[in-house]
């Protein structure tokens, strides 16, 4: 008896490890699930831009990216697809960052750089931003989704997240 006592208490998990395993749980389930309800809720009622960036989650964003990458590559050298290369595309004047690509005179025309508060409403709607853009995306309608995606493009830049000394607001 005493021998099978020993042999087995290394086995049991005490209550306190128990404890913390169960009071993770939920953070680990809401991690891997994330719909960022939560960090909507923190937001009250009507955040602005940068409440949406201050909360933005690149690692979302990256998920998110999944819907440009059928157009758009982001690694340094990458090239181009249906759409122009994105790597270091923040702080950058519009329609300047391929070299190879033909972007239309609607984005040529623009002007200005791309800050995250422009990517933010060009993200939104291209072709409202941009009337006769090749850009055939509907856009992403979620401000977080925004958020995210914008983050998730100033850490795929020289130095990693170099592009947070562009000013978010102009
Ligand atoms: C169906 C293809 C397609 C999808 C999907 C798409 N894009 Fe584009 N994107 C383009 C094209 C084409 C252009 C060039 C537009 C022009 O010249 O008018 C462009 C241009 C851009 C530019 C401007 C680049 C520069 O050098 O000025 C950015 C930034 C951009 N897209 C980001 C995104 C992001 C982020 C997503 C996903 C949320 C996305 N795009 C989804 C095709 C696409």
């Amino acid at each position: 008896m005493l021998i099978i006592g020993w042999v087995r208490r290394p086995f049991r998990p005490s209550s306190l490890g128990l404890r913390t395993v169960l009071l993770a749980l939920p953070f680990l389930v809401a991690a891997c699930s994330d719909d960022g309800q939560e960090r909507r809720r923190s937001l009250g009622d009507t955040p602005s831009f940068g409440d949406f960036m201050r909360v933005a989650d690149a690692q979302r964003g990256g998920r998110l990216f999944g819907q440009c990458a059928a157009c758009h590559t982001v690694r340094m050298g990458a090239g181009d697809r249906d759409g122009p290369g994105l790597y270091n595309v923040i702080g950058k004047p519009v329609a300047t960052n391929s070299k190879r690509f033909g972007y239309t005179g609607a984005l040529r025309s623009l002007g200005g750089v791309w800050t995250p508060d422009r990517l933010d409403v060009w993200l939104a709607a291209p072709a409202k931003l941009a009337p006769g853009t090749s850009m055939s995306f509907r856009g992403l309608q979620d401000p977080l989704d925004r958020a995210d995606v914008i983050t998730y493009l100033q850490t795929q830049t020289d130095g990693g997240r170099g592009a947070e000394s562009v000013p978010s607001r102009q």
